[in-house]
């Protein structure tokens, strides 16, 4: 069995009963290190170590006794530290569906779930949980957003097995959470689903009762409401505060919360409409709604306004709302970054995105889950990265992307010899950067080929109705989004607006995210629009054979496994980037009319 960073951990766990039975036992089997427990229930999640001693609160003793293995691991001894996370809530997301298919999922089937129920390996499922309490990860919510008709049968007759799988993440100290269907009362036989109507409140805090009698520590709902065709308030002529309120009463009594998703925009727009700018729906949709909310409710908000582009600005409504308790949503499974075949290492994104934040800003942070059932849960074993920067990172966000990247490879890695890991290091480093190099050009975002989102496709969604145009013509390139243009940059706060709004001090590779540029204008650095574009996409290319290359100087020494799926999976990276290159070079050519300054090759 793959253990990822818990490698030098041992094996067999044998059936413990809570974290704090975890803690003592994970610290016993190491035996250079002699390390007591002392519970402190007052301190939550939180821990202290001093020398070998650990305190912490009934989950904090666990997060201690990973936090000094990992340090003894990596050579840090008599740690004298204290540590508490930033975000009491830090989800993982799975869009997992009962008949074991995972949506966007690149990893496999679903760990879950198979044939319209429940399907597992216990063992499987333990290990994982470990994994992810190891990280400090403590809610999973196991069942997709777009909640299809069979799961919703997880809130009915599959429920005992729900509980049962809670029972195996429990003594990790990770709650369950279901993603719920809001017409779920229409499936029982009701007329409706309007959230004030009485007889609907009542089914909720019916179904929260088996809920919770079934599984206590059951933490709550995720729901994707009036999103990509999901039923939700709107319907009945009620806003998302008196859908999501209506849920979170139904909750409270048992202590739950409801985490409400804010991806709401027209996904049936006309191209022709350009009125319309989907990156200003959410804003626009709960902005009016700040303070409407109750206390139980959570925002989720997906980091950037459009939807987990390569590159996109911070979503401006995680900066604006002050009396809404707020859930940043990243996504870990690689939906647009290049499905777990091309290596994109998300530390920077997730240490850039919380750095804008201001502290006391967020209750929660989740994630969109990038596991699944291959060997090493994530498809390409450098993806674990991803997943273990998260956990660390929704503890403490200030960890430097470098200092997380560097834990992991030791941790995942622990014989590699100093200077491969320094080489892995940078490459993981490097790899979003080249990433975003090789595909679409300065935050212009989409250009994939529809539905699939892996490799080019330039006009790909530019007359489809999702709202992502990039409007390419011979002369230029992107979207106005100022105050002459659409007028989103103006839902930012106003030193931010300031840096966005002027193409001259907005950061490059946001560029035509927030301007539309002609081909020949002339950048910070002297070069012209056209002549970047050309420039990224061939340097984005001979990086990725740089990177192929570094790798196959690491590759011998890592585990067999690791070494064939990595090496495979780069050679198609590799065409991936070639074809990138090509086809956005080939498009902005043909439009512009514009040769390259350096005269390398592109085709007609
Ligand atoms: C994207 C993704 C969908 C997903 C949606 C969401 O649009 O392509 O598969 O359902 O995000 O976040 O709800």
């Amino acid at each position: 069995m793959h253990k990822l960073w818990l490698q030098s951990f041992s094996n067999e766990m044998p059936l413990l009963n809570s974290p704090e039975e975890v803690a003592r036992w994970e610290l016993s089997q190491f035996h250079d290190a002699s390390f007591s427990v002392c519970l402190r229930p007052e301190m939550g999640d939180g821990f202290e170590i001093d020398g070998d001693i650990i305190t912490g609160g009934p989950t904090g003793v666990l997060y201690g006794a990973y936090t000094a293995l990992f340090s003894s691991l990596t050579g840090k001894k008599h740690l004298k530290m204290r540590s508490e996370p930033a975000y009491r809530l830090r989800m993982l997301d799975f869009w997992d569906n009962l008949d074991g298919s995972v949506e966007r999922g690149y990893a496999g089937r679903s760990l879950f779930f198979d044939h319209g129920g429940l399907h597992y390996d216990p063992q499987r499922i333990r290990f994982l949980a470990r994994l992810l309490a190891s990280c400090g990860i403590n809610a999973v919510c196991i069942n997709n957003v777009n909640v299809l008709f069979e799961a919703q049968r997880l809130m009915e007759d599959l429920l005992p097995d729900v509980a049962e799988l809670a029972g195996l993440f429990r003594p990790f100290g990770i709650r369950l959470m279901l993603s719920c269907d809001f017409a779920l009362p229409i499936r029982h036989g009701l007329p409706t689903a309007d959230p004030l109507d009485q007889t609907v409140q009542d089914f909720w805090r019916s179904i929260a009762e088996k809920i919770w009698n079934a599984i206590p520590d059951f933490a709550g709902f995720v729901v994707k409401a009036d999103s990509e065709h999901r039923p939700g308030p709107f319907t009945y002529g009620r806003s998302h505060a008196e859908g999501a309120n209506m849920l979170g009463d139904a909750v409270e009594p048992f202590g739950g919360v409801v985490v409400w998703r804010a991806f709401v925009y027209n996904c049936q727009q006309d191209w022709r409409d350009t009125t319309t700018d989907r990156p200003k729906a959410a804003y626009e949709h709960y902005m009016p709604l700040d303070g409407a909310f109750h206390d139980n409710v959570l925002l989720q908000i997906k980091n950037g306004p459009f939807d987990f582009q390569v590159r996109e600005p911070i979503s401006p409504l995680l900066l604006s709302l002050r009396k809404t308790h707020l859930a940043l949503e990243f996504q870990l499974t690689q939906e647009y970054t290049g499905h777990q075949i091309d290596i994109y290492s998300m530390p920077g994104l997730f240490s850039e995105t919380f750095a804008q934040i201001p502290r006391g800003q967020l209750s929660a942070v989740a994630a969109v889950a990038n596991i699944g059932r291959d060997d090493n849960y994530v498809g390409h074993p450098f993806a674990a990265l991803n997943l273990f920067a998260y956990g660390c990172m929704a503890w403490q966000p200030d960890l430097s992307p470098r200092q997380v990247t560097e834990l992991w490879c030791h941790l995942t890695y622990p014989s590699l010899s100093a200077s491969c890991e320094e080489k892995l290091v940078q490459l993981l480093m490097d790899s979003r950067e080249i990433y975003e190099k090789y595909t679409a050009p300065l935050g212009l975002c989409w250009m994939v080929n529809p539905g699939f989102h892996y490799g080019p496709s330039p006009d790909g969604y530019e007359y489809q109705s999702w709202g992502t145009y990039h409007k390419a013509d011979r002369n230029a390139v992107g979207i106005d989004r100022t105050a002459q243009g659409t007028g989103y940059v103006l839902q930012y706060p106003p030193e931010i607006q300031k840096r966005y709004a002027d193409p001259a001090v907005c950061p490059d590779h946001l560029l035509l995210f927030f301007h539309r540029v002609p081909y020949q204008a002339v950048m910070s650095d002297g070069r012209t629009l056209i002549q970047r574009i050309y420039d990224d996409h061939f340097e984005g290319c001979e990086a990725v054979d740089a990177m192929s290359q570094t790798l196959c100087q690491i590759a011998p020494s890592l585990p067999e496994d690791d070494s064939r799926v990595c090496l495979d999976r780069m050679e198609k990276q590799k065409l991936n980037a070639r074809e990138w290159r090509d086809v956005v070079n080939t498009f902005f050519h043909r439009l512009s009319g514009a040769d390259d300054a350096k005269g390398r090759k592109i085709y007609d």
